[in-house]
């Protein structure tokens, strides 16, 4: 031990037994304390009076311990209210009646010295599991929420699992590295968040929607394994699973080929499955944005249970029902063993299928009747041996539920998804403690966009298209896949990324194809373009949803409670109160002119 560390050393040392608040935390203390003289301190979480004692429960983060005040100390803990911060001295016992809940349920403490640190007022909702405050309440008091366990533990695991993410990726050569929040804005699909500039009159930051471009310059500059874990912005709406803030796992790689991507990240979430809940990953499939589109009627399909879609035109077209004929297509799910639904549930799923935000115009069944009989909403048009062949078809067998969709392609694809997610809610087969992730890759490079009335990148505009499509681009770009690929878990997008482009002259042409002049592209994106032509290397990568992945691991589809500050549905922090008007000396300062609204 050098001097200097022997100094640092007993400056710690010191420190502990100085400034000794507490022993042992309210979650530490167990048999084999018995009989030891603790001192703890925490907030009052409960007192009772049983006769001439009064028992208190203390909290802290660690968990709660009971404590006996005695007949000479009850008056002290009968003026004790809930969340007071107090520090007690005294004797660890055994517990006469133990309880078993909880980990130091077995002893008790019997106070003989007491200090109040701090009063509490009365808390505006209750600080337990359970607690009965709404929503409002909770986040305009965050710091008294943040007390309660459940977010306790959802921050824990959100720690944990950051923790194991940097081990995987520092275990195999990734370095975390940090890139700026102040930026030029990236064309992400979503609205920036800008930030006006004080030294650069009338000019404005905005702030990063994802480094992607900082990762991809990363490359260029020879650091061919980057992570970081990094705050992402977007103005976009919001909902349970998208903040306007919010984190990313955000890796990009060089020298590697989308397979190299996918084994990679595939092998990190084994590793979390393992690390941080002891659960193998069975199976970890594929499958194609076409594969997933016709099957499931979306890009993230939840896989944990089976109604895939049947495309049935053939065999229910031309049979007088005008609905079926006139439509582009006829989709049908399987519902197992729901042949016994009743009238009162069909009409429930018809009423939900014509919800404005579903769309669709009504809803055909048919029931498989044990018996081998089938009774349909349709039966006017379609005999038994008609709907033996749509059963058939599809697989349904006696006791089975056929629900059936028709209109155009993509409507009655997004209506089927809707309603097959539903009724998965509602049959309980979305088993929050069941995974099945999924990649979806080979998505179009380019969507058409109705109201610009050109094309955008479905993913972003540096990712490249895949080679075998390159000659559609200058004719059928719509139809031209993307070396993207999507990290999909329990029907929640996990994570996004792409093989990109390195060539200047490519990625000049796609910039063309997204409408940007070559003025345009070279104000917004001429360093990029630049870096391009001083050896980039092949590479790619992907960003994952940190908030996201925290929630499934904690069995819930909510972010927000796996944020410890979280924004609300209006993007507004309620507890801080923002976003909020400023100075008009700061307004000044900033050569901004606010009209009055
Ligand atoms: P993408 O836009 O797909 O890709 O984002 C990656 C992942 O981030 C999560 N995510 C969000 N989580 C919470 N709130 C939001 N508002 C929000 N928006 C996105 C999702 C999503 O899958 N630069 C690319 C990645 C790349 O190509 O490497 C990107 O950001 O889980």
């Amino acid at each position: 031990m050098t001097v200097y560390s022997f100094i640092f050393y007993l400056t710690f040392a010191f420190q502990k037994f100085i400034i000794m608040y507490r022993t042992h935390t309210n979650g530490e203390l167990r048999l084999n304390n018995v009989n030891e003289q603790v001192t703890l301190c925490g907030w009052v979480q409960k007192a009772r009076e049983m006769g001439a004692m009064t028992f208190v429960d203390i909290r802290d983060r660690y968990g709660i311990t009971q404590l006996v005040f005695d007949e000479e100390h009850t008056k002290i803990a009968k003026s004790l209210g809930r969340e007071d911060v107090i520090q007690i001295t005294g004797k660890v016992i055994e517990r006469e009646s133990k309880n078993k809940n909880i980990p130091t349920g077995e002893i008790e403490i019997i106070v003989e010295k007491f200090t109040l640190l701090n009063k509490s007022k009365t808390p505006p909702f209750t600080i337990e599991d359970k607690t009965d405050g709404g929503e409002e309440l909770r986040m305009q008091y965050r710091y008294l929420d943040l007390r309660r366990n459940p977010i306790r533990k959802n921050l824990e695991l959100r720690h944990k699992l950051s923790i194991e993410v940097r081990k995987y990726l520092d275990a195999i050569d990734f370095l975390e590295i940090e890139t700026p929040y102040l930026i030029k804005s990236t064309p992400e699909g979503a609205r920036d968040f800008v930030v006006p500039s004080r030294m650069n009159p009338g000019q404005f930051y905005a702030l990063p929607q994802s480094p992607q471009t900082f990762k991809q310059l990363l490359m260029v500059s020879g650091y061919d394994r980057y992570y970081q874990i990094v705050r992402c912005f977007r103005d976009e709406d919001l909902r349970a699973d998208r903040q306007p803030e919010f984190t990313q796992i955000d890796c990009e790689m060089a020298f590697v080929e989308q397979e190299d991507i996918l084994n990679t990240f595939e092998g990190m979430m084994d590793y979390l499955f393992k690390k941080v809940k002891n659960i193998e990953l069975k199976q970890f499939p594929r499958m194609s944005y076409a594969d997933a589109m016709k099957n499931y009627g979306c890009d993230k399909p939840d896989i944990r249970f089976g109604m895939t879609f049947n495309y049935i035109d053939a065999i229910t077209k031309n049979k007088g029902f005008n609905v079926f004929d006139s439509a582009e297509t006829v989709i049908a799910i399987v519902a197992e063993d729901c042949a016994s639904f009743t009238r009162k549930q069909l009409d429930a799923l018809t009423d939900y299928v014509k919800r404005p935000q579903v769309g669709a115009k009504g809803l055909v069944y048919l029931r498989c009747n044990e018996d081998g009989t089938y009774k349909s909403s349709v039966d006017k048009f379609y005999n038994e041996p008609d709907l033996k062949t749509w059963a058939e078809k599809c697989n349904a067998k006696a006791g089975d539920l056929m629900l059936v969709l028709s209109g155009d392609l993509a409507a009655t694809q997004k209506q089927m998804n809707d309603l097959r997610l539903h009724l998965a809610n509602e049959l309980g087969l979305r088993n929050p403690n069941e995974y099945a992730p999924l990649w979806v890759y080979d998505f179009p490079l380019l969507e058409w966009d109705e109201e610009s009335g050109r094309y955008h990148a479905m993913h972003h505009p540096f990712t490249s298209p895949k080679t075998e499509d390159l000659h559609l681009l200058e004719t059928d770009p719509g139809k031209v896949r993307a070396n993207a690929y999507d990290l999909v878990l329990n029907g929640t997008e996990i994570g996004g990324g792409s093989i990109r482009i390195h060539d200047r002259a490519v990625q000049s042409r796609m910039f063309d194809l997204l409408g940007f002049t070559k003025e345009e592209a070279q104000a917004q994106f001429g360093f990029l373009l630049n870096a391009f032509e001083y050896g980039a290397p092949p590479h790619g990568g992907i960003a994952l949803g940190f908030d996201r992945l925290c929630a499934l691991f904690g069995g819930q589809e909510t972010i927000r409670d796996f944020i410890a500050f979280p924004k609300n549905n209006n993007g507004r922090d309620v507890m801080i109160d923002a976003p909020a008007t400023i100075d008009k000396k700061q307004l000044d300062e900033l050569f901004i002119d606010v009209k009055e609204l």
